[in-house]
């Protein structure tokens, strides 16, 4: 599994995404287009920076009966991402019928993995609203376990859980890690973060990185950074 920097583009408009990545001359950074970017633009934005080159994580959380994730896959497939998702809180009906759906006629498909429990949701919310007792490492890994089993490639999750979920589903089941933070930068609303060398030595395969290289002062300069401290 090659190891890669997400550059996650946070940007509510076409104008604005485009100004960022035209400031990457040389290389052709991974890009996760999210829901803002998605809902704001469509599936032309998608076509588009892929035409530029990029290979592109389409970060949409699908979570809905089976039925209509396996179609909304199927609908996604034809647009040639290189990763998306879903929620594993779907359950495996769901995740088998988003595989089914999002798989080509030669047997290929996009990476397809599952956001576990997103990092906002804490051990408090999770008891008195959701009614889940569990310790969130263990739904975190449940979840896990539930979309490897399901057929898919990997999760979303904290670069913290990264190497449990190694150790349970396989070295080759996929760890896409947002919350990475440089040692010296600016934490801002993450509330557990890792350095990308932190992130490498744990084993995420993959760091999803937004404002710290949305916002630097020299984007490019962050990205490279990144990769350095990532990628080796
Ligand atoms: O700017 P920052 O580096 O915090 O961006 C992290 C990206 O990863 C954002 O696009 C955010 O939505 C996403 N993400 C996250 N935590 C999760 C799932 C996704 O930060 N659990």
């Amino acid at each position: 599994m090659g190891k890669d920097v997400i550059i996650a583009c946070d940007f509510a408009d076409k104008e604005s995404v485009l100004a960022f990545l035209d400031k990457f001359t040389e290389e052709k950074p991974f890009v996760k287009i999210g829901m803002e970017l998605f809902y704001a633009e469509g599936p032309a934005i998608v076509r588009e920076i892929k035409a530029r080159g990029h290979k592109i994580f389409l970060d949409l959380k699908c979570h809905d009966i089976p039925n209509t994730v396996k179609k909304t896959m199927n609908v996604l497939s034809r647009l040639d991402v290189d990763m998306t998702n879903l929620h594993a809180a779907g359950a495996s009906a769901m995740m088998k019928g988003a595989l089914e759906g999002l798989t080509r006629p030669d047997g290929t498909h996009p990476i397809l993995i599952a956001v576990t429990q997103l990092t906002s949701t804490d051990q408090e919310t999770m008891t008195s609203e959701l009614l889940i007792d569990r310790p969130v490492a263990d739904v975190v890994l449940s979840y896990a376990k539930n979309a490897a089993a399901s057929g898919l490639d990997g999760v979303v999750c904290s670069p913290l859980e990264a190497g449990i979920v190694h150790e349970n589903c396989g070295k080759n089941f996929i760890t896409v890690t947002p919350g990475v933070r440089f040692a010296d930068g600016d934490v801002g609303d993450q509330k557990r973060v890792m350095t990308p060398a932190a992130a490498k030595e744990i084993g995420s395969d993959y760091i999803v990185v937004g404002r710290p290289i949305t916002a630097a002062a020299d984007p490019v300069a962050a990205y490279r950074r990144c990769v350095a401290e990532f990628v080796g």
